[in-house]
């Protein structure tokens, strides 16, 4: 494929795109001279290269970005947006990323989905932009309760919130999230085993070690997928 470099005045680039009605890749902008490329000729203009190029997926060439208060990312993404406040989860730790990567491919949409401490809520939101059906999310921490009903306000999707332990807990979900640490899976495997009829994804376990004894924990389950980021493992766990 050929991509045809030109440059412009202002004025002659705006016009340009006007007539053009199609899109062009901008590569610079200096004071009054703009540098533009189209991947086809264009006619009546002379480029000042052209180059050839290879095919790069859309999502290398279009990241998100912002434009003063602006975000502006391709159609295909789910945007999420969280106020941690007190609460963890902005989506920046390992433990977190992990779980959106294991819950984007293993959670069906139209399931019924439980997340075991929610935190900022990220997880739950995201479970919901995938179409649960009902997801409830819980955490034993007040402040957490509070920044998760505010996120999910600030998503536009509904979720049930409460302040409790898996062990508060009596129906069942198809589908269960907990990224905890191995002393509360330690504490919580009994009522966490009877909170999910399907599949679960687990996080927040660091080093070999923990994921040993988590297995352990769960040896009763088929594992259906272990990964790593940085340390920190992801396992999907199925009944
Ligand atoms: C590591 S954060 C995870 C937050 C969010 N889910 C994420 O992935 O970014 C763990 C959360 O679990 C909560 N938590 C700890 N023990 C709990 C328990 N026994 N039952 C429910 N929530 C608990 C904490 O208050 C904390 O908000």
């Amino acid at each position: 494929m050929k991509k045809y470099i030109y440059q412009l005045s202002e004025e002659e680039f705006y016009n340009f795109l006007l007539a053009y009605k199609k899109g062009v890749e901008l590569i610079s902008q200096e004071e009054n001279l703009i540098t533009f490329a189209t991947y086809e000729p264009v006619e009546d203009l002379t480029p000042q290269a052209v180059q050839e190029v290879k095919i790069v997926p859309q999502e290398r060439i279009f990241r998100p970005f912002t434009v003063g208060s602006f975000l502006i990312h391709r159609p295909d993404l789910i945007p999420i947006s969280v106020n941690p406040g007190m609460a963890f989860g902005t989506g920046l730790h390992p433990t977190t990323k992990v779980c959106l990567r294991l819950i984007e491919k293993y959670f069906l949409p139209g399931w019924t989905a439980l997340d075991v401490g929610c935190g900022s809520g990220i997880l739950s939101i995201a479970l919901a932009k995938l179409g649960a059906r009902e997801v409830l999310a819980i955490d034993i921490d007040e402040r957490a309760v509070e920044e998760t009903k505010e996120n999910a306000k600030r998503n536009g999707v509904s979720l049930q919130v409460k302040q409790a332990t898996p062990a508060d807990l009596e129906e069942s979900y198809q589908f269960l999230v907990a990224n905890l640490e191995l002393p509360i899976f330690e504490k919580e495997a009994t009522h966490i085993k009877r909170l999910f009829s399907v599949r679960g994804v687990f996080s927040g376990l660091y080093g070999g070690d923990d994921l040993e004894k988590f297995l352990k924990l769960f040896q009763d389950h088929k594992v259906v997928k272990i990964v790593k980021m940085r340390g920190w493992y992801g396992v999907v766990l199925e009944k």
